[in-house]
């Protein structure tokens, strides 16, 4: 390997959600912080290179992408899961959460149905309930350890409710399911005949373990992806959170216009000059540093699996095909959601995303963040399996 993912690097005193903010989230000080998503890892140095360009330069005025920023977004799409875009469908903005939510807007009045398939990201449904919109959940289904979907019921609910919006995840945070070609396909043709139009968070697409491909829901055909609000970026697979730029493929005119109508209306107008930068010079030159991470990250997934199966086998990690993101089953343990939380915080020292925060089907399980380096995973699991083990007693 030439990239050093081994290396532990302080990240404390850089205004990290991860590492700086234990007092405000009420969490000990001396916790392992395996929550939010995003990793432990530098970014590629070719993105650091360029963005040290414009720091050394000193002037941050206003900026804006030109066609070489849409051809490198284009080409990454088409050499990694060969699906040909079009530069004109692209609509930037400053994250997902934010274009989820401008789309559930645009397309859709208050009081409709918005689907989702719960347990899942917690802002999806954010995006409804704030917008006042109806939820409706179409629940995954935990069947002989993996996940699936209930399709009578995907397909009930969308006519009970009147559905006008699916939000799909691909790969699904926090199970880990990569969707296979008939799942997407099932799915996509329910909407088409229902009048649904799909959502679709891909923003975990460039994370899929050996045995798993991503299939991107708008080369499935071309009905699909005009059926379609596809949300893209280079925030979880370069480590780029913080830098704010994604990209919205909408092929749909129609759609695309309502979409940008509400982007308007809400005052945004572009990029930031270094997320933008960012995500070209990653899309140009991290495929590479990506393809070594992947290793590392199966590895590590590895690493747990083997732990817990040898040591601690009352714990159940859901084997993810894509992601960074782990999801643990700890219900075998018999303790109360409230009583998980307190042992992993207090007595293993860990501070994991609990599951009832995807919504009720999350109860008894937790998600654990594997982009760190390997001894990182040591600590935190050999912390875990002493706190199961002794109920306590950790040294925090
Ligand atoms: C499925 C999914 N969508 C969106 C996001 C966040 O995207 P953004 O930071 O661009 O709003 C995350 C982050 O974890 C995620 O897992």
């Amino acid at each position: 390997m030439s990239y050093n993912f081994d290396e532990v690097i302080d990240r404390s005193g850089s205004y990290s959600v991860k590492y700086d903010f234990f007092q405000e989230f009420k969490k000990p000080e001396k916790v392992l912080p395996l929550w939010v998503a995003d990793m432990d890892f530098q970014s590629p140095t070719e993105i650091t290179r360029e963005l040290s360009k414009v720091l050394e330069h000193g002037i941050y005025g206003y900026s804006n992408s030109k066609e070489d920023y849409d051809q490198a977004v284009i080409s990454w799409f088409q050499t990694h899961f060969q699906w040909e875009a079009q530069p004109e469908w692209i609509v930037k903005t400053p994250g997902i959460v934010f274009a989820i939510s401008t789309a559930v807007r645009a397309l859709s009045r208050e009081g409709d149905a918005v689907l989702i398939q719960r347990p899942v990201y917690a802002p999806f449904t954010s995006a409804v309930q704030l917008n006042n919109r109806t939820l409706v959940n179409n629940p995954l289904q935990y069947i002989d350890g993996s996940y699936q979907i209930d399709f009578e019921d995907f397909e009930q609910k969308i006519i009970d409710h009147k559905v006008k919006l699916f939000i799909l995840c691909n790969p699904h945070n926090p199970v880990g399911r990569v969707w296979t070609r008939q799942e997407l396909t099932r799915m996509g043709e329910i909407c088409l005949k229902h009048g649904v139009i799909i959502i679709a968070d891909e923003i975990h697409a460039d994370f899929t373990y050996p045995g798993y491909e991503h299939i991107m829901f708008a080369s499935i055909k071309p009905e699909f992806s005009q059926n379609l609000i596809l949300c893209t970026a280079p925030s979880k697979t370069f480590n780029l959170a913080g830098l704010q730029a994604s990209n919205i493929f909408i092929p749909n005119k129609e759609l695309r216009s309502k979409f940008k109508a509400e982007l308007s209306r809400q005052g945004y107008h572009g990029l930031n000059t270094m997320g933008m930068l960012a995500c070209k010079t990653a899309y140009e030159h991290g495929a590479e540093w990506l393809k070594e991470l992947k290793v590392y990250l199966t590895g590590n997934r590895d690493y747990i699996k083997d732990f817990l199966a040898e040591r601690l086998p009352e714990i159940h990690m859901v084997e993810p095909q894509g992601t960074y993101l782990v999801w643990l089953d700890f219900r075998a343990l018999g303790l109360k959601d409230s009583e998980l939380e307190d042992m992993l915080l207090h007595k293993a020292g860990l501070w994991l995303e609990p599951g009832l925060k995807y919504g009720p089907e999350g109860a008894g399980f937790q998600r654990i963040n594997i982009a760190c380096p390997r001894q990182i995973l040591v600590k935190a699991m050999h912390q875990l399996e002493q706190a199961v083990k002794t109920y306590g007693k950790i040294e925090l």
